[in-house]
C-alpha cells in the first residue's frame, strides 16, 4: 500500500518505519527540514541523535527503498494519487490558557497545506477512497472536527479513523513490532478493511489484541489509559513514597514487596520518581480534565493528580533546605540525567527542567548537567537567548566530569548506567556532600554512602544525615 505520514517525530518516524518494514511504500512529510535531512541519512549515529530510539536506525536503513522523509510539500504531488491512507502524527500540546484544552493548530496548519494536494488527486476526481488516520492523541470528539477541516479543503471520498498510539518512548520500536494491542476506531466496514490491510502483520498475529471500536471509544480509550498510568505513577511517590518518608522504620523497598505481591496492584509504575514527565501523561490528563469539565461533570481526581505531580517535584527540591539545611546560594550543583526517562533524548516535561529552574531561582553559581542522550535537547531548552541566567549551565560529557567540584548532585533520570554512580561519587567528591536521588537509583547504596559521610535525600526515604567518621 502507499501511505503518507504527516509529522515525522517520535510517533510518526517510528510508526512509518514499521509500515515500511511491513512492505508498504511510505512518504513522511514534516516541516522540520533538518529532522527530515537527518532521518534520511544511512548513518546510525545521526539518526539516533535525532530520535533516540533503540532499533529505529536499523529499521530505517534496512527499509530505505520503501521510506522517504521530506520537508518538501511538492513531493506529495507525485505520491498522492496512489495514497490509500494518511497518518496524522502531529503535536497536540496543551493550549497556553492552562485549562488543559488541546492546541490543534499544528493539525489545522497541516491540513491547510495538504488540502490542495489531496483535493487534486486523480486530477481532482478524487476517485480513490482515502482514510485519514488520527494517530496523534486527540480529543474524544475529534472525528467531527477532522471531517470539517478536510471538507473545508474540498476533499471528498474519505473516511476518518482513530488509531491512537500506545508506544512507550525508549522502547518505541520494540513496542511497535510487538504491540500488546492495536486499537482501530472507524465508522465504516470499508475503513476497518483498509486498516486491516495496513496492519496485516498484527491483525492475524497471536498475542496481539486487535480491537475494533468506534472513533470516540478509540480516542477516549487512549486518554483514559494514559490517565490510569499517570495516576498510578503519581500515587507511587506522592502517597506510597511520602508515607515511607514520614514514618520511621518503613523502607520503601520492603513496602513495595508487599504491594506488588498483589497481582491486582502489579509491578508497573511502583518505582519512585521525582516527577512523571514526558510528552503525554501531563497534557493528556489536562485534556481529559478539560473535556470532562466542558461536558459538565467533575474532574477533581484528574486535576488532583496533576497537582500532586508538580507538588512532588517541588517538595523533593525543597527538602534540601527544610531537612538537610542545605543553602544553594553560590554553590556548584550537578544535575545527573536530563531526559524525562531512560532510553530517550526527549526532555518534554522532564523533571530536570523544573529542578534546573529551581536551582537558578535559588541563586546557585553553576549547574553542571549530564545526560547520555539529551545534552543537545537541553541546550535548546536552556538557550542563553531565552534567559541570560542560563549561562550558569555547564554541559559535562560524563558522570565524572559532572560531579567534579560540586557540593551536591541531583539525580533526575533513571539511566541504568547511573546505578554505579555511588562509586563515582566516592572517588570524585568528598563529604560534606548532598546526594539527592529522585529515582531511588542508588537505593542499595544509601546505608554505605551514609556511613561514608554523604547526606542523602531520596524520594521515598527520610533524610539520611551522613555519619561523620571519628
Ligand atoms: N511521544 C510519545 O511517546 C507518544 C505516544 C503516544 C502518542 N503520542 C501522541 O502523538 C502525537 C505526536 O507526538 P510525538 O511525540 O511524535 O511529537 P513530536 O513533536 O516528536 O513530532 C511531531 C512532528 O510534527 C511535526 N510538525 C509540526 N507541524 C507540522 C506541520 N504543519 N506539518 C508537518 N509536520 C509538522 C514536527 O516538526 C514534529 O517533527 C501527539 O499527539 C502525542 O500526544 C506521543
Amino acid at each position: 500500500m502507499q501511505i503518507l505520514y504527516i509529522g515525522g517525530g517520535f510517533v510518526g518516524a517510528c510508526s512509518a518505519a514499521i509500515s515500511a518494514d511491513s512492505g508498504h511504500r511510505v512518504l513522511v512529510y514534516d516541516v522540520d527540514v533538518e529532522k527530515m535531512r537527518r532521518l534520511s541519512q544511512d548513518d546510525r549515529d545521526v539518526i539516533q541523535s535525532t530520535i533516540h530510539e533503540e532499533g529505529l536506525a536499523d529499521l530505517l536503513i534496512r527499509n530505505r527503498s520503501r521510506i522517504t522523509f521530506t520537508a518538501d510539500i511538492n513531493q506529495l504531488a507525485a505520491f498522492i494519487n496512489d495514497v490509500e491512507a494518511i497518518f496524522m502524527c502531529l503535536p497536540t500540546p496543551e493550549k497556553g490558557n492552562a485549562t488543559g484544552e488541546s492546541d490543534l493548530s499544528f493539525y489545522e496548519k497541516a491540513v491547510t497545506v495538504l488540502g490542495p494536494f489531496i483535493a487534486g488527486r486523480q486530477d481532482g476526481r478524487q476517485e480513490r477512497r482515502l482514510v485519514i488516520i488520527n494517530k496523534s492523541t486527540v480529543p474524544i470528539k475529534m472525528i467531527h472536527y477532522t471531517r470539517e477541516l478536510f471538507e473545508q479543503q474540498g476533499i471528498k471520498n474519505f473516511g476518518i479513523v482513530s488509531n491512537p498510539e500506545f508506544l512507550v518512548e525508549g522502547k518505541a520500536i520494540e513496542n511497535s513490532i510487538h504491540p500488546d494491542r492495536m486499537v482501530i476506531g472507524a465508522e465504516s466496514a470499508e475503513d476497518f478493511i483498509i486498516l486491516r490491510r495496513i496492519y496485516q502483520r498484527f491483525y492475524d498475529a497471536s498475542g496481539i489484541q486487535y480491537i475494533e471500536v468506534n472513533p470516540y471509544e478509540a480516542a477516549c480509550g487512549k486518554l483514559l489509559a494514559n490517565f490510569l498510568l499517570f495516576n498510578k505513577v503519581v500515587a507511587a511517590y506522592d502517597v506510597v513514597g511520602r508515607t515511607c518518608e514520614y514514618f520511621p522504620h518503613v523502607s520503601y523497598e520492603q513496602v513495595r514487596k508487599i504491594l506488588v505481591s498483589d497481582p491486582r496492584i502489579g509491578t508497573w509504575g511502583l518505582y519512585d520518581s521525582v516527577y512523571a514527565g514526558g510528552s503525554c501523561f501531563i497534557k493528556d490528563a489536562g485534556s481529559l480534565a478539560h473535556q470532562l469539565e466542558q461536558a459538565g461533570t467533575r474532574a477533581a481526581l484528574v486535576r488532583g493528580t496533576l497537582e500532586a505531580n508538580t507538588f512532588q517535584r517541588d517538595h523533593f527540591f525543597n527538602r534540601a533546605q527544610t531537612e538537610a539545611q542545605f543553602n544553594w546560594l553560590n554553590t556548584t550543583v550537578a544535575v545527573v540525567g536530563l531526559a524525562f526517562k531512560y532510553g530517550t533524548n526527549d526532555m518534554r516535561n522532564s523533571g530536570a527542567i523544573g529542578i534546573i529552574e529551581h536551582l537558578i531561582a535559588a541563586g546557585v553559581k553553576q549547574i553542571k548537567v549530564y545526560d547520555p542522550a539529551a545534552l543537545e535537547e537541553c541546550k535548546k531548552y536552556f538557550a542563553i537567548e531565552k534567559n541570560e541566567l542560563y549561562k550558569r549551565i555547564v554541559y559535562a560529557t560524563n558522570e565524572t566530569e559532572v560531579l567534579d567540584q560540586t557540593t551536591a548532585c541531583i539525580i533526575c533520570t533513571d539511566w541504568i548506567q547511573f546505578k554505579t554512580l555511588a562509586d563515582t561519587v566516592r572517588s570524585i567528591v568528598q563529604p560534606p556532600y548532598l546526594i539527592m536521588d529522585g529515582r531511588r537509583i542508588l537505593q542499595s547504596q544509601y546505608n554505605s554512602l551514609q556511613a561514608d559521610g554523604y547526606d542523602i535525600i531520596a524520594v521515598g526515604s527520610p533524610f539520611l544525615k551522613g555519619k561523620m567518621k571519628v
